[in-house]
């Protein structure tokens, strides 16, 4: 049997509402099968358009076996490219981000334009030799309401269903005009669906965020993933949000894979900070100073955010191996908020900062569980991680679908 036919089995025989059993965390062969049936097939979130705002910006990336690089051109146009030079195959950029007029191989020196043309390679006159056949390979790239998805598929999902969701609730933060104020870059020691478990619930946040339950609601009744939850207090606070403007209602993809929807903040708080206070004077957008909680957006398998009115804060998750996890968080802020004046770096970012930390360590533990040969799979509390049981679900009828043939292809729901 093959390692997908051991993993179709596996989730075909998996116990609904439990955890997964050992191999979805462990096994290097299932992780094979995760990087071929979905990094390699789905749009991943890559970063922000404001990170390549003008023309040989770029920053670089790795989606499972793909070292890419996200570049604009000089006409503006994004692009993703393999970051692979076309010569011998030398990894062209090695740098995270940067600024360029060409892209120059450090092996022999051939050189790209940012649109990915070979614009130049010395010496290669004594055989015919076309540059045109010899651009940068490029991969899929799309970009929503500020944020950049790419995708190393053949032939990606289509991306219009997420835009037609997500665009009207992103557009009032006008991240175009933003800027990253701050990133933090960690491995977890976990496998990915571990950090994404994790996020997914909040029944370990009152055990272990001190820092983040000051203003974040962990009672399950604001995080549910259906929309049963639109009566009462929350159904109040979207109606009085959306009459800023501000488009807050709960959506889900019908596959899952995708959702927003806004949060109330706890103790009259407008912001992620210990205060609760505003951590930045600049306004995101059009957005007002008022207790407008926080916009939630998930896209699985790589990313969960929290817009505010003074910042949005984005979380990308990027597997490094089957025990490694690569999680990289972004504090955007209106592009003329000036640090020392606007805001302060330490007030911005401490709560998510320790939030992380104590996330990571929690993810870390639970893998050396896991790793135990007792580690035998647990129930979820319906209550309280109802967004796992979601997450899991998504995942399991995914992978089925694309091992078992299936498309696994996407739609949303009006
Ligand atoms: S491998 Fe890039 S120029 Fe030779
Ligand atoms: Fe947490």
């Amino acid at each position: 049997m093959t390692a997908a036919e051991t993993m179709l089995r596996a989730l075909r025989d998996r116990r609904e509402g439990y955890a997964l059993t050992q191999p979805f965390y462990t096994s290097a062969d299932f992780h094979r099968v995760e990087l071929d049936h979905l990094f390699h097939q789905e749009w991943m979130f890559a970063g922000h358009d404001c990170e390549v705002a003008n023309p040989g910006d770029y920053f670089t990336l790795v989606v499972g076996d793909y070292p890419l690089i996200v570049t604009r051109d000089k006409a503006g146009q994004l692009h993703a490219h393999h970051n692979t030079c076309r010569h011998r195959g030398s990894q062209l950029c090695d740098a995270p981000r940067g600024s360029v007029k060409r892209f120059v191989c450090p092996y022999h020196q051939w050189s790209y334009d940012p649109d990915g043309s070979l614009v130049r390679a010395k010496a290669m006159n004594l055989q015919p030799f076309d540059p045109k056949e010899f651009s940068l390979r490029p991969a899929h790239i799309e970009s929503v309401g500020g944020y950049i998805f790419v995708s190393v598929a053949a032939d990606p999902p289509d991306f219009a269903p997420f835009r037609d969701m997500v665009e009207s609730y992103f557009t009032p933060f006008d991240l175009a005009n933003a800027k990253v104020a701050f990133e933090d870059r960690i491995e977890e020691n976990g496998n990915w669906k571990l950090v994404l478990e994790n996020n997914r619930e909040c029944y370990h946040c009152a055990g272990s965020h001190p820092e983040l339950c000051r203003t974040f609601p962990e009672a399950p009744s604001f995080m549910r993933t259906t929309n049963n939850q639109g009566e009462g207090v929350i159904e109040q606070f979207w109606k009085a949000v959306e009459a800023e403007g501000l488009p807050s209602r709960f959506r889900i993809a019908e596959s899952g894979q995708y959702r927003v929807s806004r949060i109330p903040l706890m103790n009259h708080a407008r912001s992620y900070t210990m205060s609760g206070e505003p951590a930045v004077a600049r306004r995101m957008g059009r957005v007002p100073d008022r207790e407008l909680g926080s916009l939630m957006f998930f896209h699985f398998p790589t990313t969960w955010n929290h817009f505010l009115g003074d910042m949005v804060i984005s979380f990308r998750v990027l597997p490094l191996g089957p025990h490694k996890t690569e999680l990289v968080t972004k504090w955007l802020v209106n592009r003329d908020a000036v640090e020392g004046v606007d805001y302060d770096l330490k007030t911005m970012t401490e709560v998510w900062v320790a939030t992380n930390a104590e996330d990571a360590e929690l993810v870390a533990r639970n893998q050396r569980g896991i790793n135990s040969p007792a580690y035998e799979p647990g129930p979820y509390s319906l209550d309280y991680e109802d967004g796992v049981i979601q997450f899991i679900d998504w995942y399991a009828r995914l992978m089925e679908a694309r091992i078992g043939g299936g498309t696994g292809r996407l739609k949303s729901v009006a």
